[in-house]
């Protein structure tokens, strides 16, 4: 029996965007579509990197060690989880992935999007995602959706204004450079509106 490959879909967006509320729905059509289905995220995904996450949110350290710890747990996540589930046909929906590296390492706090490119093809080798859904709001908009206490609030959560200016920037950037595979949603809608919007993106990649 051939299985054929399954998709690779990702969920990007500054924190607040309202990604993770439109995983579920993402998650859902697709089961819909008859499709199995594994959401995942990053940086996470694995055991090994959700440790790493938990380092990267609380411990404060230099810009290339966050993104050297990025790429491990990616690659990490890639072996355990990703291309296994993708080659055994089923499809990986990502709260993020590496565009999240060229916006918040790269564009939030400037690292040169060469040095993200060498650890991209190292980790990587060419694997892309086949679709990724870019979650787009203004910064005003997105913290107000945010905790309000900011004890509560993550290392990049707890980020300005500016940066986060910078991060939407790149991500809009990155989304015009690559129309193929990136689709900017607007979602400063409601969530319904939000979500007919998503599901018509999927409606034609699933076809
Ligand atoms: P996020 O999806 O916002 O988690 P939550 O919704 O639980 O807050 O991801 C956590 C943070 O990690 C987010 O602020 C962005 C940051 N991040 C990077 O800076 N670079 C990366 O490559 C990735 C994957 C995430």
């Amino acid at each position: 029996m051939i299985v054929s490959r399954g998709k690779f879909i990702t969920l990007e967006g500054i924190d607040g965007a309202g990604k993770s509320t439109h995983l579920e729905t993402i998650a859902d059509y697709l089961k819909r579509q008859g499709r199995q289905v594994i959401v995942t995220r990053e940086p996470g995904g694995t055991p090994l990197g959700e440790k790493i996450r938990a380092l990267l949110l609380s411990q404060p350290m230099h810009i290339e060690t966050e993104t050297m710890l990025i790429f491990a747990a990616r690659r990490e996540h890639l072996a355990q989880l990703i291309i296994p589930a993708l080659a055994a046909g089923r499809w990986v929906v990502s709260d993020r992935f590496t565009d999240a590296t060229y916006a918040y390492q790269g564009g939030g706090r400037g690292l040169s999007k060469d040095r993200i490119a060498l650890l991209e093809q190292w980790v990587q080798e060419g694997l892309q995602p086949d679709l990724t859904l870019v979650f787009d709001v203004p910064v005003e908009v997105a913290e107000h959706r945010l905790a309000p206490t900011a004890s509560e609030h993550d290392r990049f959560e707890r980020e300005g204004r500016r940066f986060f200016e910078r991060v939407r920037s790149s991500y809009l950037d990155r989304a015009a450079a690559n129309p193929g595979r990136m689709r900017v949603v607007d979602s400063s809608r409601t969530p319904a509106e939000v979500k007919v919007s998503v599901e018509y993106i999927l409606s034609i990649v699933c076809k």
